[in-house]
């Protein structure tokens, strides 16, 4: 038995995490068997990392070292959690995954791409999404949205040109892969741009 995997993308203050909680609240309301996670995070081990790779203080983290780190929590998440719910039939949400790697440490930092898939593979025992949803807003919007909600981590403090790298380097990704990477333009009244988060949603579970 294999279930289905969702995961969703976005650049700093796109709504994701929102969208992909309300996804999970609908599809648990409709008496699915759905799990929500977030990444880096959903573990103990790799919360733990979380805290390293955002906390401010830790500025002078090397890029290779970022990388690693993401890619280590990740490989804890999909040991512990992803692999097991999808052999069990399951359908996994997860907010952000292995893109999330190619677009801010690929794009964004320069660390090499066809390397980035490699270690990806190792650390995700080849796992691929059924289905990524990225919520595509402007990288300038979105990071005012942001910084009016929190304080900024170590990420959303680089510089507009980081972000811009980002949100191109998804659009990328989405050419490279249009079967698996959906774009959504996030509009401004909330219900419309989860109403095409449910339909896609939808059109894999069935
Ligand atoms: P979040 O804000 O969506 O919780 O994600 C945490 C931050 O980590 C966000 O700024 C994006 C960044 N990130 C990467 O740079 N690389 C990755 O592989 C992942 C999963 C997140």
């Amino acid at each position: 038995m294999k279930g289905k995997f969702i995961t969703f993308e976005g650049s700093e203050g796109s709504g994701k995490s929102t969208h992909s909680r309300l996804l999970y609240d609908y599809l648990k309301s409709r008496g699915l068997d759905v799990i929500y996670i977030r990444e880096p995070g959903g573990t103990k081990i790799s919360e733990a990392i979380r805290g390293l790779l955002l906390d401010c203080k830790n500025e002078d983290m090397a890029p290779e070292a970022e990388m690693l780190l993401y890619m280590a929590a990740r490989a804890q998440l999909i040991a512990q959690i992803i692999e097991p719910a999808l052999k069990k039939g399951r359908i996994v949400l997860c907010d952000r995954f292995l893109d999330s790697t190619l677009a801010y440490q690929g794009y964004g930092l320069g660390i090499n791409l066809k390397l980035i898939r490699d270690v990806g593979g190792f650390a995700t025992r080849n796992t691929v999404p059924d289905l990524t949803i990225f919520l595509d807003l402007p990288a300038r919007e979105g990071l005012k949205a942001c910084s009016r909600i929190k304080t900024k981590d170590r990420i959303e403090k680089r510089p507009i040109k980081f972000h811009l790298a980002v949100r191109s380097g998804y659009l990328k990704i989405a050419r490279q892969e249009p079967k698996r990477f959906k774009i959504i333009k996030v509009e401004k009244d909330m219900r419309l741009t989860q109403k095409k988060v449910r339909i896609l949603a939808g059109r894999l579970i069935k």
